[in-house]
């Protein structure tokens, strides 16, 4: 029994092909975000998907914040494992992506997601200002605000809350020592900064680009 998996493509596709199956509407999304050329590479990975639909379930999560939404392939996971009582917050600034986004909502007849389309970091003083509360944080915005973002989602949840960042192993650059660009060293800082929040319990699951989950104490 090996101790440690090279999570090779394969492996990947046999990983996804034997979980849940995706529904109609997200596979057009991903269809649509094949088509966008390198943008593509904004959007999760599909067993990041899967893993933040299974999290939810099992976290009885009803209400979900999420920071960084291109054409919408998280949110509408997310929020399809929502209860029916349940709601999803998004924010991008970008008008073209929210509106693709909120045509496959509107497909997939997803009433459960609500846009707010302005830099991030003003809506999430809003929602501080209206003492929104959410179960989930979900960041996968610029890399230059996760600071921001996670201390703003930090207020924003409640005890055992989840925050969960995405790149946070930047395609394993950050454990290479020979990458100093500025990205790998705002990821960097950011993991740093997160290892030693004593607020919270930690852990890295490496599926796609690397999730930290953050459960606040
Ligand atoms: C990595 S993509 C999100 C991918 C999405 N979670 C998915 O899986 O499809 C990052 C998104 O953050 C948005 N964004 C970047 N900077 C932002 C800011 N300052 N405020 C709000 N949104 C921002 C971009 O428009 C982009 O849609």
């Amino acid at each position: 029994m090996p101790k440690k998996l090279d999570l090779t493509d394969n492996l990947e596709k046999y990983i996804i092909d034997h979980s849940d199956d995706l529904t109609d509407v997200q596979k057009e999304i991903l269809n649509y975000n094949l088509s966008l050329g390198d943008q593509k590479k904004l959007q999760i990975s599909i067993s990041q998907a899967q893993f933040l639909q299974t999290l939810i379930k099992t976290s009885n999560t009803k209400k979900v914040l999420e920071i960084g939404s291109f054409t919408g392939f998280s949110a509408l996971s997310m929020a399809l494992s929502l209860p029916d009582d349940g709601s999803l917050i998004s924010l991008d600034k970008n008008v073209e992506f929210s509106k693709k986004a909120k045509s496959f909502y509107d497909k997939a007849n997803e009433n459960k997601i609500t846009q707010i389309i302005k830099p991030a970091i003003e809506s999430l003083k809003e929602l501080e200002n209206a003492k929104q509360k959410f179960d989930l944080v979900f960041i996968d915005a610029d890399k230059e605000n996760y600071i921001n973002y996670y201390e703003k989602s930090i207020v924003l949840i409640g005890k055992n809350g989840l925050i969960i960042i995405d790149n946070v192993l930047w395609h394993g650059e950050v454990a290479n020592n020979s990458k100093n660009d500025k990205f790998t060293n705002i990821i960097r800082e950011f993991n740093k900064y997160i290892k030693n929040d004593n607020r919270v319990i930690k852990n890295i699951i490496p599926i796609g680009d690397g999730l930290t989950i953050c459960i606040k104490k």
